[in-house]
């Protein structure tokens, strides 16, 4: 009876007297005491090798992008710090030439490319940095007149073979901006189509390791439904979604790359159908531009009745292309007076009917947070050399792209 009440005790829990059995106290000492110490002793060899293990999975299998475009239309020099944290370097253009074929163009063009090879010998010799050709350029048309001439488009493809042999290119990117809704099957023939030259490249080289194929693609609805993306993303490593696109801007006065918010085609909206329609979260890249944008005689476009930061552009505005945050152009103004947008996680500036949309630190790790907390692939940053100082690559670099997830863990809501 006594026995039968200390067990219910016991297993109920409830606090013990010093009555407690001779039997029972031996018992605990023998049993419980030694399991209890050996708990506490290995509790923190166990949570170190946790630790470990949770890392070396982690470090294996993070395989965040960080694409670093540079241009020949740029001064500036490349620096190893810039390069070093770099997964791709890729070469802004190979320009399609009128007989079909792709070159860089004799002159400053060949002249960048060959300027930087020193620094880029010297980062790929510490990583794993792959260097690649974006074949293209900005113009809409180069590619269909191309494809439609069988001739050219022969020239095309055996001037992408000179083109490894020249510049010693880990793989090149199809820069096709603005595809056509006509262009879509032709489109994504190409890609497979160059694939299948690449691999046929590396086997006559003998090469282990296949070559670089990527392409892009505008954030804006109008652009990115002329492409096959599962097709294309059968036979690419990775497809960037370019944030900034001129056709675009130049309807709008407002910053070049809004998160969330303006009229349509956001970053998030452009993003959220890509995962949305591939299911590949780990093949897409997010586009960071490092340039801004500056508007003349214009108003300041805050809409406050739905926080936007995007007003339609009307008679008189006047766009610059090109803005920079960089020794020259920030003269024009200090920090102090630059304002932050909380919807678009933007800064701008307006100042005499001028306005100023453009990066800075807090809005491109704004994007990187993204990055991670919607599980892309990676960022591509457009372009490293127009950085001031490496003050945004800094930034970027001070995020880490590593979500914890699955690769292709879906982080929206698709329907
Ligand atoms: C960048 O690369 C350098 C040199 O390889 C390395 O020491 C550093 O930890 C890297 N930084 C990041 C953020 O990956
Ligand atoms: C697509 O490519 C073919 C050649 O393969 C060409 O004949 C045709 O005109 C192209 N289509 C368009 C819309 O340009
Ligand atoms: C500025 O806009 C006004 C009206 O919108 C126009 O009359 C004027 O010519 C414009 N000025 C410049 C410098 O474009
Ligand atoms: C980015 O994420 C970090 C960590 O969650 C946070 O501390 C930081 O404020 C975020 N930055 C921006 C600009 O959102
Ligand atoms: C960027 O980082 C590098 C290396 O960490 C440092 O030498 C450089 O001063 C930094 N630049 C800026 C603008 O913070």
């Amino acid at each position: 009876m006594h026995d039968q009440t200390t067990r219910q005790e016991l297993l109920q829990g409830s606090r013990r007297s010093t009555s407690v059995p001779v039997n029972e106290t031996n018992k605990f000492r023998e049993v419980f005491l030694p399991l209890i110490i050996i708990c506490i002793a290995c509790a923190p060899i166990a949570y170190l090798l946790s630790l470990l293990i949770t890392e070396l999975i982690l470090s294996q299998e993070c395989h965040k992008r960080v694409v670093g475009y540079y241009t020949v239309w740029e001064q500036k020099k490349l620096t190893v710090n810039q390069l070093e944290n770099l997964t791709h370097l890729i070469f802004m253009f190979a320009l399609i030439q009128n007989d079909g074929s792709v070159k860089v163009n004799e002159g400053s063009h060949t002249t960048r490319a060959y300027d930087m090879k020193e620094v880029i010998s010297m980062a790929r010799k510490s990583g794993s940095l792959k260097l690649m050709m974006a074949v293209g350029d900005h113009n809409a048309n180069v590619y269909p007149s191309m494809l439609s001439d069988p001739v050219k488009k022969e020239n095309f493809m055996s001037s992408i073979t000179q083109l490894f042999e020249d510049h010693d290119i880990d793989g090149i990117e199809i820069f096709w901006m603005f595809v056509a809704e006509k262009d879509k099957v032709n489109h994504s023939k190409l890609i497979r189509e160059v694939r299948k030259h690449l691999t046929n490249l590396k086997n006559s080289k003998g090469r282990n390791e296949n070559y670089v194929l990527s392409t892009i693609s505008s954030r804006y609805t109008e652009y990115r439904e002329h492409i096959y993306n599962n097709e294309v993303l059968k036979h690419v490593d990775f497809l960037t979604i370019l944030t900034h696109d001129w056709a675009n801007i130049n309807k709008h006065v407002g910053p070049v790359a809004p998160l969330y918010g303006g009229p349509k085609d956001s970053i998030d909206d452009g993003m959220k159908y890509f995962v949305c329609q591939t299911k590949q979260p780990s093949k897409l890249n997010l586009g960071i531009p490092f340039f801004g944008i500056q508007w003349i005689n214009t108003s300041l476009p805050i809409d406050d009745d739905r926080n936007q930061l995007s007003i339609p552009t009307k008679a008189g505005d006047k766009s610059y292309s090109y803005f920079f945050w960089r020794e020259e152009d920030a003269k024009a103004f200090f920090p102090s007076e630059v304002s932050w947008h909380e919807k678009s996680q933007t800064p701008y500036m307006f100042q005499n009917n001028v306005f100023y949309g453009f990066e800075n630190e807090k809005s491109v790790q704004a994007k990187a947070n993204y990055t991670r907390i919607k599980n892309i692939g990676g960022i591509a940053i457009y372009a490293i050399d127009q950085d001031n100082k490496n003050i945004l690559m800094n930034a970027t670099k001070s995020v880490n792209l590593c979500s914890r997830e699955d690769e292709n863990k879906i982080q929206y809501d698709c329907e």
